[in-house]
């Protein structure tokens, strides 16, 4: 069974990121008015920076009770938290640090311990926080897509059968020199809510490609397929360009 796809575009990358805050302080007010707290899972990279100064502009008048915001992340790279490329650390400077005191519970994954292990205390957290749960249920899951098709740390070959049971992997990323740490697909594809974010024209020939299950059946971003939940790839009109040929 899989949920609803919907695809939305924006004229702008700006119009983009206000509608991804939009459903971000949508979805966390349905889901306090629902069960109390709202649970979320962060994406690295620059699409989302926008989004985040969105964010922390709008959070002290948004009606969200901030103190019951639990964030987690999609993907860390393996870096101590205060490195340039720390995916919590993006996050942190940009929306989490200038939310109304005392803000959000961050989980975020130990990205300064050996790979293997930051992947084991992120699982712990994860089955700490969703006790119970065969799979954890976030209410909401910010994505974004690689030219090459990957999605969090789920890259092209390196979504092997050795994840099965697995809520987050260490992954170590070649072409990037990179180790990081990723939520698994089955716990992405149990969330209420993923939403995709994709600006720019480099962005057009992938996003085609995925969402016309073109181009290569590889591709982990087409993997992303919510087995209850709704599945939203927001675009600005540049990363759109090619879904019409
Ligand atoms: C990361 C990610 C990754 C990212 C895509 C898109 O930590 O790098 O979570 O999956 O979303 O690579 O990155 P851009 O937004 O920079 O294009």
């Amino acid at each position: 069974m899989s949920g609803r796809r919907v695809i939305e575009i924006c004229a702008s990358a700006d119009e983009a990121a206000a509608r991804v805050a939009e459903l971000f302080l949508d979805a966390a007010r349905t889901a306090q008015a629902d069960r109390g707290s709202f649970t979320v899972a962060l994406s690295g990279g620059t699409s989302p920076i926008p989004f985040f100064h969105r964010l922390a502009c709008e959070a002290s008048n948004s009606g969200v009770d901030w103190s019951a915001v639990h964030v987690f992340w999609a993907d860390e790279r393996c870096v101590h938290p205060d490195h340039a490329e720390s995916n919590f650390r993006l996050a942190d400077e940009l929306f989490l640090s200038r939310l109304p005191t005392p803000g959000a519970t961050v989980h975020r994954v130990p990205g300064e311990l050996p790979p293997d292990e930051a992947a084991r205390r992120y699982e712990e957290e994860l089955e700490r926080f969703f006790p119970g749960m065969e799979m954890p249920v976030f209410d909401l899951i910010l994505l974004g897509v690689g030219n090459d098709g990957h999605t969090a740390s789920l890259f092209p070959g390196r979504v092997p059968d050795g994840f099965v049971g697995r809520k987050a992997v260490a992954v170590y990323v070649e072409k990037l020199k990179s180790h990081r740490v990723t939520l698994t697909l089955p716990v992405i594809n149990n969330a209420r809510h993923v939403v995709f974010l994709a600006t720019g024209a480099g962005k057009a020939r992938i996003v085609a490609e995925v969402l016309k299950g073109t181009g290569g059946a590889d591709y982990p971003a087409g993997k992303i397929v919510p087995g209850e939940g709704t599945l939203t790839w927001l675009l600005d009109k540049d990363a759109a360009s090619k879904l019409e040929n």
